[in-house]
């Protein structure tokens, strides 16, 4: 699969040369790949008609790109009008770019068996924004779009490839976890 525009390819050359240089230091990959995805943010002209198409059921998670070596995985998220995700887990890295629209994320901390997540706080993610999530420092959150009447679009960067990772859901209640795995909507076509 592939995309042809030049700004995303440069994008993803110089992502996958960090990834080649600091792939084992956590710190430095997102100062730097932070930067990178803010370059590609900061302008919402370059992502192709078909990976911006929302659902009016469910979020939508394109697969743009996955290293070949499964080091790091490029998705875009588009979100219908009111929709967000269960509360969930990453297990790796991430970094989240706004490219058009909104977002609301909140963290939670889990609680004790049978008792409520933790909410840690709410940050809003405007175009041009980037977010930098770890599994070190947290990475239980749920995200929704801050609009009930348009499109939102955010451009996420994992490390691995996040469609195949076995990772959890969590219930707000009672901090009870079930596992899933949460493919892409473009499965279709990146079997092809
Ligand atoms: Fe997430």
């Amino acid at each position: 699969m592939r995309i042809p525009a030049q700004r995303f390819a440069h994008f993803v050359r110089d992502f996958t040369q960090l990834v080649d240089c600091c792939e084992d230091d956590e710190a430095q990959l997102l100062a730097r790949g932070r930067d990178l995805l803010a370059e590609i943010v900061c302008r919402d002209d370059w992502l192709p008609e078909a990976y911006a198409q929302p659902n009016p059921q469910h979020y939508q998670q394109y697969l743009l790109h996955a290293d070949p070596a499964d080091r790091f995985s490029v998705v875009s998220f588009v979100w219908g009008p009111g929709q967000k995700t269960p509360i969930h887990n990453h297990t790796v890295w991430a970094l989240i770019g706004m490219l058009s629209g909104g977002e609301r994320a909140e963290c939670f901390g889990v609680g004790d068996p049978g008792q409520p997540m933790r909410s840690l706080g709410v940050d809003h993610l405007t175009p041009g924004t980037v977010e930098t999530i770890s599994p070190r420092t947290g990475d239980v959150h749920r995200v929704s779009n801050a609009y009930d009447d348009r499109v939102s679009i955010s451009i996420h960067v994992y490390g691995g490839n996040i469609g195949r990772i076995a990772r959890h859901v969590f219930d707000e209640e009672t901090s009870m976890r079930k596992r899933f795995i949460s493919g892409y909507s473009n499965e279709a076509e990146i079997a092809a």
